[in-house]
């Protein structure tokens, strides 16, 4: 009885998404809710021939076993196994700060990132790239290789200094606390996206909709059954979900381990300045800056490290164009759907997918670094690469890399240093 209401009012969830801001009457409150992934469930339909009704059972089930497990917006819950065992990944506390209406991650996020986390804010379809769809459980800038998750001190990184050249901005005025309840609220939209995929890919090999026996994912109705079998059905079905929640909690709780050290940089071959290094280069004398940049500039064009294949001879992101991201493929190629034939996304795109965009390598020479500029960390960029871009670790030597990234960073035009214009608007302002 439960299922079956719930089931037409997702139903109608859906059918009504068009009307969310445009229909409503002005005096109903707002009730925010976590967006079930449309896209995932419909690939399912696709894949495996189901009816538009095993989908709307397979959403209603897994929304009701995500309810459970980690509450609303407004109101966020941890699943018991993480306050058990993982207690020091998420704070109740920080979640309940960044959640709700008046909440941080509200107002500084969601426009972008959607309430749910799903990349699919108000400004997304705007914006080049694509705010960051969080339930992929997938990130690109960070201390950890490629498959493993980001540090809490590499989400709080980004949050507190924005993306540069994205839209993504530093908001440096935030209070330290104020970071760490984000990182919290980031990581617990991602685990719960990420949930709600293994959720769904299990409903695909559950038959939902048998006239008989139909198999069930999550059924709340039936803990308090009369009959003894259908309790102990429910038992069962709880704990798969802790095993799914244990499965994507872990590699979480596993990430501080996984960073990367850079190792010491010397700053008399590698120097932290822009300004030193194009000094350095523009004198006649020969120096180790210079010899760094020259065998970096052979590492770059050279097979092994391979830079040049994407990023073009002259590193202006001209080399290999065609491709795209783990965000896009994660719908295209995985439903057989070639990204570049539009035709075949219009099902996908109804369903909340952005229009498919080509991914581009990094032009050098604009001086863009989206996961900083400092040398270090350009550093992890070549040696961790980039996750969820085609960009590979690239597979050379400590010492090669701080080579390339002499030469990658001598590619930038000294005007672009942001440092410079920084400090020109302060002499500007400090004549005044
Ligand atoms: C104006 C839009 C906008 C706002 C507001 C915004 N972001 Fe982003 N964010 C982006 C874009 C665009 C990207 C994707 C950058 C890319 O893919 O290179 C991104 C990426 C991210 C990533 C992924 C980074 C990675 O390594 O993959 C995280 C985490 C993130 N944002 C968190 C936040 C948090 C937390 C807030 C609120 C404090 C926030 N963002 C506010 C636009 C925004
Ligand atoms: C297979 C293609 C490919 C190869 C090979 C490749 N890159 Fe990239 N690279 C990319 C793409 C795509 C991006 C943009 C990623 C994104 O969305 O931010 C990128 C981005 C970058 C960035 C920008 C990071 C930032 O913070 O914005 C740097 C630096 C970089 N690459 C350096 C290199 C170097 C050095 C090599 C060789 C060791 C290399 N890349 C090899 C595809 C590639």
């Amino acid at each position: 009885m439960i299922i079956q209401n719930l089931s037409r009012c997702c139903l109608m969830l859906v059918v009504s998404v068009g009307c969310f801001s445009g229909c409503r009457e002005a005096s109903e409150p707002v009730v925010a809710k976590f967006e079930p992934n449309l896209v995932m469930a419909y690939r399912y339909q696709v894949d495996g021939e189901y009816s538009a009704k095993w989908t709307d059972a397979a959403l209603t089930q897994a929304d009701n076993a995500l309810g459970d497990l980690f509450g609303t917006p407004d109101e966020p819950k941890l699943p018991v196994i993480v306050q058990n065992d993982f207690g020091d990944l998420l704070n109740l506390e920080n979640l309940q700060k960044a959640a709700g209406p008046k909440g941080l991650y509200r107002e500084h996020c969601a426009k972008c990132h959607g309430i749910t986390g799903d990349g699919r804010g108000e400004l997304a379809a705007l914006l080049n790239p694509y705010p960051r769809d969080y339930r992929l459980g997938r990130f690109k800038f960070k201390s950890t290789p490629i498959g493993a998750k980001p540090t809490r001190k590499d989400l709080a990184t980004l949050i507190r200094n924005g993306i540069g050249g994205t839209q993504m901005v530093a908001l440096p005025k935030l209070a330290d606390a104020d970071v760490e309840a984000l990182v919290d609220y980031v990581i617990f939209l991602t685990i719960r996206g990420e949930v709600e995929r293994k959720l769904l890919r299990e409903c695909s090999e559950l038959d939902l909709v048998a006239t008989e026996d139909a198999d069930v994912l999550y059924d709340p109705s039936m803990k308090e059954s009369e009959d003894e079998d259908a309790r102990e059905y429910f038992e069962e079905q709880v704990e798969l979900l802790e095993d799914f929640v244990l499965d994507v909690v872990e590699p979480w709780s596993e990430a501080e381990d996984s960073a990367v050290e850079v190792p010491g940089r010397d700053e008399s071959v590698v120097p932290e300045s822009l300004i030193t290094l194009h000094d350095i280069l523009k004198a006649d004398a020969d120096s180790p800056v210079k010899q760094s940049v020259a065998r970096g500039r052979e590492l770059f064009l050279g097979e092994k490290a391979a830079c040049a294949k994407c990023h073009g001879k002259e590193g202006k992101g001209d080399g290999q164009t065609n491709d795209y991201d783990e965000w896009t493929k994660d719908w295209t190629k995985r439903a057989g759907i070639d990204p570049a034939v539009e035709a075949e996304h219009v099902p996908f795109i109804a369903r909340g997918a952005l229009p498919v965009r080509k991914v581009s390598p990094r032009n050098f020479h604009e001086g863009v670094f989206r996961g900083g500029g400092a040398p270090e960390q350009i550093y992890q960029r070549i040696a961790l690469g980039i996750e969820g871009t085609p960009m590979p670790a690239a597979a050379v030597t400590p010492e090669q890399i701080w080579d390339i990234v002499n030469y990658v960073r001598s590619m930038q035009e000294a005007e672009s240093d942001p440092t410079t214009s920084a400090m020109a608007d302060e002499s500007k302002s400090a004549g005044n």
